[in-house]
């Protein structure tokens, strides 16, 4: 799922995918240190800190949000936490993009404004093996935090940083069923050259989170069930549905 946890769970038999070798791109990822915070409107969205642990561990003791992530359960120690946001600083802050989400209310345009938010979310493009083969984003916003907007407002900010790092040409092995939307071509025999794109997974129930994505341009491409990964869902399965986003027009 588009989802922020720690360890990545255990894979859960998935079904099996066509899958194709394409010609694509990949962002370079800068480093923590090199990354420019973005400012929205009402948000700071800056890279990590080892300092945001405690932050992150109150975050991620909210049921109500861990529901949704592949892992289901809230961190018990703050050691998980910690253990979590480890994947986001150096040295392996550049094979994720992945960001803390500051409020800093809907006056405050002061220029030192993120001593006095508070982090209300995580989000990013936060695996370092995506399900489906592409970047994937996901996100995360206290409960005390839903439905003002705060989702949406950092995923569009989010995917114009995104769209706009360096890039790499790669060889790289994808869904077919990734490919049908996006106006990919065929050439040299079975190697395609296709658009990169970001992808997302929601649970199917998760109807803010769709909303989230759809406001932000992203369409559903796929849907599955596979045996779920939470926490006290053993022996379910998850109806899943994936989303993509292609690259704005230039
Ligand atoms: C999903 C989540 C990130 C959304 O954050 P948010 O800040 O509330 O999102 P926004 O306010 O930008 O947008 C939510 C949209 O969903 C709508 N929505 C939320 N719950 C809904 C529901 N049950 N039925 C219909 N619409 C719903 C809101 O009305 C809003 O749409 P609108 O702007 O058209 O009114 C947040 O709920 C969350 O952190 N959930 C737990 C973790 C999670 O699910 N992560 C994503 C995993 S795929």
């Amino acid at each position: 799922m588009a989802s922020q946890s720690v360890p990545e769970p255990p894979k859960a038999a998935h079904e099996v995918l066509p899958k194709t070798k394409v010609k694509t791109t990949w962002p370079s990822v800068p480093p923590n240190a090199d990354r420019t915070p973005i400012r929205t409107e009402r948000l700071l969205i800056r890279p990590f800190d080892a300092a945001d642990v405690d932050a992150v561990f109150e975050l991620r003791q909210q049921p109500e949000v861990m529901l949704w992530t592949s892992f289901g359960t809230i961190d018990k120690e703050i050691e998980e936490s910690r253990v979590f946001v480890e994947r986001f600083l150096p040295p392996k802050d550049t094979e994720t993009f992945n960001f803390v989400v500051v409020y800093l209310g809907d006056d405050d345009k002061s220029e030192n404004a993120d001593a006095n938010g508070v982090v209300i979310g995580l989000g990013g493009a936060h695996k370092t093996r995506p399900h489906l083969g592409w970047p994937e984003v996901g996100y995360m916003f206290r409960k005390e935090y839903w439905n003002r907007g705060f989702a949406s407002e950092f995923l569009q900010a989010f995917n114009k940083a995104w769209w706009a790092l360096p890039r790499n040409e790669v060889e790289i092995e994808v869904p077919v069923a990734s490919l049908l939307k996006t106006g990919t071509e065929e050439n040299d025999g079975n190697v395609t050259q296709a658009p990169e794109i970001l992808t997302a997974i929601i649970e199917e129930r998760n109807i803010g989170s769709r909303r989230v994505l759809e406001k932000a341009g992203f369409k559903e491409f796929r849907k599955w069930t596979e045996p779920d990964s939470r926490a006290g869902f053993e022996g379910l399965d998850a109806a899943l549905v994936a989303f993509l986003l292609t690259a704005p027009e230039s």
